[in-house]
Protein backbone atom coordinates (compact mmCIF):
# COMPACT_ATOMS: atom_id res chain seq x y z
CA UNK A 1 0.00 0.00 0.00
CA UNK A 2 2.89 2.50 -0.74
CA UNK A 3 0.12 4.72 -2.92
CA UNK A 4 -2.72 6.14 -0.42
CA UNK A 5 -6.25 8.02 -1.16
CA UNK A 6 -8.00 9.17 1.27
CA UNK A 7 -10.31 12.13 2.47
CA UNK A 8 -9.54 14.86 5.20
CA UNK A 9 -7.29 17.57 6.05
CA UNK A 10 -3.71 17.41 5.38
CA UNK A 11 -2.86 19.25 8.02
CA UNK A 12 -3.82 16.26 10.50
CA UNK A 13 -1.45 13.93 8.28
CA UNK A 14 1.98 12.91 10.20
CA UNK A 15 4.22 11.90 7.20
CA UNK A 16 7.71 13.51 6.79
CA UNK A 17 6.46 15.86 4.94
CA UNK A 18 3.14 17.26 3.46
CA UNK A 19 3.29 19.26 0.52
CA UNK A 20 1.54 22.66 0.66
CA UNK A 21 -0.22 24.32 -2.44
CA UNK A 22 0.87 27.68 -2.32
CA UNK A 23 1.67 30.80 -4.34
CA UNK A 24 5.18 32.12 -5.38
CA UNK A 25 5.09 34.80 -3.10
CA UNK A 26 5.41 31.60 -0.40
CA UNK A 27 3.39 34.20 2.37
CA UNK A 28 0.55 32.14 2.64
CA UNK A 29 -3.09 32.07 1.56
CA UNK A 30 -6.61 30.78 1.50
CA UNK A 31 -7.30 26.90 1.00
CA UNK A 32 -4.55 24.68 2.24
CA UNK A 33 -2.27 27.07 2.20
CA UNK A 34 -4.01 29.02 4.91
CA UNK A 35 -4.37 26.27 6.57
CA UNK A 36 -1.11 24.41 6.56
CA UNK A 37 -0.38 28.14 8.09
CA UNK A 38 -2.92 28.05 10.39
CA UNK A 39 -1.71 24.90 11.71
CA UNK A 40 2.01 25.07 11.48
CA UNK A 41 2.24 28.61 13.69
CA UNK A 42 3.87 31.58 12.75
CA UNK A 43 6.89 30.45 12.46
CA UNK A 44 6.29 28.71 9.32
CA UNK A 45 5.77 32.37 8.01
CA UNK A 46 8.89 33.77 9.52
CA UNK A 47 10.94 31.11 7.65
CA UNK A 48 8.72 31.50 4.81
CA UNK A 49 9.61 35.35 4.59
CA UNK A 50 13.50 34.24 4.28
CA UNK A 51 12.77 32.09 1.11
CA UNK A 52 10.46 34.93 0.09
CA UNK A 53 13.35 37.50 -0.05
CA UNK A 54 15.19 35.33 -1.56
CA UNK A 55 12.54 34.89 -4.61
CA UNK A 56 9.68 33.65 -3.53
CA UNK A 57 9.42 30.12 -5.33
CA UNK A 58 8.19 30.49 -8.97
CA UNK A 59 5.46 27.99 -10.73
CA UNK A 60 6.85 24.56 -10.95
CA UNK A 61 9.41 24.52 -8.52
CA UNK A 62 9.63 23.54 -4.53
CA UNK A 63 11.04 24.96 -1.70
CA UNK A 64 10.86 22.70 2.04
CA UNK A 65 10.74 24.33 5.26
CA UNK A 66 10.13 22.91 8.91
CA UNK A 67 6.84 21.72 9.97
CA UNK A 68 6.70 23.55 13.31
CA UNK A 69 3.57 23.18 15.20
CA UNK A 70 2.44 20.43 12.43
CA UNK A 71 2.23 16.53 12.84
CA UNK A 72 4.74 16.64 9.70
CA UNK A 73 8.43 17.10 9.88
CA UNK A 74 8.65 18.98 7.10
CA UNK A 75 6.42 21.67 4.73
CA UNK A 76 7.41 21.10 0.44
CA UNK A 77 6.00 24.35 -0.50
CA UNK A 78 4.77 23.81 -4.62
CA UNK A 79 3.11 26.76 -7.17
CA UNK A 80 1.01 25.05 -9.12
CA UNK A 81 -0.44 26.40 -12.40
CA UNK A 82 -3.10 28.91 -12.87
CA UNK A 83 -5.30 27.16 -15.32
CA UNK A 84 -5.80 29.45 -18.20
CA UNK A 85 -7.72 26.73 -20.66
CA UNK A 86 -4.59 24.57 -20.62
CA UNK A 87 -2.51 25.94 -24.05
CA UNK A 88 -0.39 27.88 -21.62
CA UNK A 89 1.59 24.13 -20.94
CA UNK A 90 -0.19 23.88 -17.58
CA UNK A 91 -0.12 20.31 -17.88
CA UNK A 92 4.10 20.51 -17.85
CA UNK A 93 4.22 23.20 -15.17
CA UNK A 94 1.95 20.71 -12.57
CA UNK A 95 3.68 17.31 -13.08
CA UNK A 96 6.70 19.48 -12.33
CA UNK A 97 5.74 20.18 -9.37
CA UNK A 98 5.09 16.97 -8.27
CA UNK A 99 8.62 16.14 -9.53
CA UNK A 100 10.09 19.10 -7.81
CA UNK A 101 8.52 17.92 -4.28
CA UNK A 102 9.79 14.50 -5.37
CA UNK A 103 13.24 16.24 -5.94
CA UNK A 104 13.48 17.36 -2.15
CA UNK A 105 11.70 13.94 -0.95
CA UNK A 106 14.43 12.26 -2.38
CA UNK A 107 17.39 15.13 -1.13
CA UNK A 108 16.35 14.70 2.28
CA UNK A 109 15.70 11.37 2.26
CA UNK A 110 12.06 11.56 3.67
CA UNK A 111 10.49 7.96 3.44
CA UNK A 112 6.56 9.36 3.28
CA UNK A 113 4.78 12.65 1.83
CA UNK A 114 1.56 13.70 1.49
CA UNK A 115 0.00 15.98 -0.91
CA UNK A 116 -3.35 17.50 -1.95
CA UNK A 117 -4.86 18.38 -5.00
CA UNK A 118 -2.23 20.92 -6.14
CA UNK A 119 -3.98 23.71 -8.32
CA UNK A 120 -7.78 22.46 -8.35
CA UNK A 121 -9.18 25.08 -5.88
CA UNK A 122 -7.97 28.87 -6.54
CA UNK A 123 -5.93 27.67 -9.51
CA UNK A 124 -8.89 26.28 -11.19
CA UNK A 125 -7.32 23.43 -12.93
CA UNK A 126 -9.85 20.60 -13.89
CA UNK A 127 -9.43 18.07 -11.50
CA UNK A 128 -9.96 14.96 -13.79
CA UNK A 129 -7.00 16.66 -15.92
CA UNK A 130 -4.38 16.90 -13.03
CA UNK A 131 -5.66 13.70 -10.97
CA UNK A 132 -3.81 11.19 -14.02
CA UNK A 133 -1.21 13.88 -14.11
CA UNK A 134 -0.71 13.38 -10.04
CA UNK A 135 -0.75 9.85 -10.43
CA UNK A 136 1.52 9.38 -12.79
CA UNK A 137 4.12 11.34 -11.09
CA UNK A 138 3.67 9.75 -8.32
CA UNK A 139 4.02 6.36 -9.57
CA UNK A 140 7.01 7.06 -11.37
CA UNK A 141 8.89 8.23 -7.66
CA UNK A 142 7.46 5.10 -5.86
CA UNK A 143 8.82 3.17 -9.06
CA UNK A 144 12.49 5.11 -8.76
CA UNK A 145 12.48 6.18 -5.01
CA UNK A 146 13.81 2.50 -2.84
CA UNK A 147 13.76 4.98 0.15
CA UNK A 148 10.04 6.15 -0.10
CA UNK A 149 7.30 3.85 1.43
CA UNK A 150 4.51 5.91 1.31
CA UNK A 151 3.16 8.71 -0.51
CA UNK A 152 -0.86 9.83 0.41
CA UNK A 153 -2.80 11.64 -2.01
CA UNK A 154 -4.95 13.58 0.75
CA UNK A 155 -8.20 14.73 -0.75
CA UNK A 156 -10.59 17.43 0.62
CA UNK A 157 -13.88 16.39 -0.22
CA UNK A 158 -15.81 12.98 -1.36
CA UNK A 159 -15.86 14.11 -5.29
CA UNK A 160 -12.02 14.65 -5.26
CA UNK A 161 -11.54 11.18 -3.54
CA UNK A 162 -13.92 10.03 -6.19
CA UNK A 163 -12.28 11.45 -8.77
CA UNK A 164 -8.95 10.49 -8.18
CA UNK A 165 -9.50 6.95 -7.39
CA UNK A 166 -11.46 6.27 -10.92
CA UNK A 167 -8.06 7.78 -12.52
CA UNK A 168 -5.81 5.47 -10.64
CA UNK A 169 -8.05 2.87 -11.55
CA UNK A 170 -6.86 4.31 -15.77
CA UNK A 171 -3.70 4.68 -15.01
CA UNK A 172 -2.65 1.57 -13.20
CA UNK A 173 -5.48 -0.93 -14.26
CA UNK A 174 -8.95 -1.94 -13.79
CA UNK A 175 -8.01 -3.95 -10.29
CA UNK A 176 -6.57 -0.86 -8.06
CA UNK A 177 -9.09 0.32 -5.59
CA UNK A 178 -8.16 3.01 -3.57
CA UNK A 179 -5.14 1.93 -2.79
CA UNK A 180 -1.85 0.25 -4.19
N1 LIG B 1 -6.40 19.50 3.31
C1 LIG B 1 -6.35 18.93 2.06
N2 LIG B 1 -6.78 19.55 0.94
C2 LIG B 1 -7.31 20.79 1.10
C3 LIG B 1 -7.39 21.45 2.35
C4 LIG B 1 -6.92 20.74 3.48
N3 LIG B 1 -6.96 21.27 4.72
N4 LIG B 1 -7.96 22.69 2.15
C5 LIG B 1 -8.22 22.78 0.83
N5 LIG B 1 -7.84 21.65 0.19
C6 LIG B 1 -7.93 21.29 -1.22
C7 LIG B 1 -8.93 22.05 -2.06
O1 LIG B 1 -10.24 21.55 -1.85
C8 LIG B 1 -8.40 21.76 -3.45
O2 LIG B 1 -8.87 20.49 -3.89
O3 LIG B 1 -6.68 21.59 -1.82
C9 LIG B 1 -6.87 21.65 -3.23
C10 LIG B 1 -6.09 22.83 -3.77
O4 LIG B 1 -6.87 23.99 -3.62
P1 LIG B 1 -6.22 25.41 -3.13
O5 LIG B 1 -5.85 25.30 -1.71
O6 LIG B 1 -7.19 26.48 -3.54
O7 LIG B 1 -4.88 25.51 -3.97
P2 LIG B 1 -4.64 25.88 -5.51
O8 LIG B 1 -5.83 25.57 -6.37
O9 LIG B 1 -3.33 25.26 -5.84
O10 LIG B 1 -4.50 27.47 -5.47
C11 LIG B 1 -3.37 28.01 -4.82
O11 LIG B 1 -4.68 29.48 -3.47
O12 LIG B 1 -4.63 29.42 -1.20
C12 LIG B 1 -4.13 30.07 -2.29
O13 LIG B 1 -1.98 30.86 -1.58
C13 LIG B 1 -2.64 29.92 -2.42
O14 LIG B 1 -2.52 31.54 -4.16
C14 LIG B 1 -2.46 30.14 -3.88
C15 LIG B 1 -3.67 29.45 -4.48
Amino acid sequence: MKLELVQGDITKVAADAIVNAANSSLLGGGGVDGAIHRAAGPELLAECRTLHAQGGCPPGQARLTKGYRLPARYVIHTVGPVWRGGNQAEEAVLARCYKSAFALVEANGLRSVAFPSISTGAYGFPIDRAAPIALREIQAALARLPQLEKVTVVLFSPGDLEMYQRALARVSGPDQGGNV
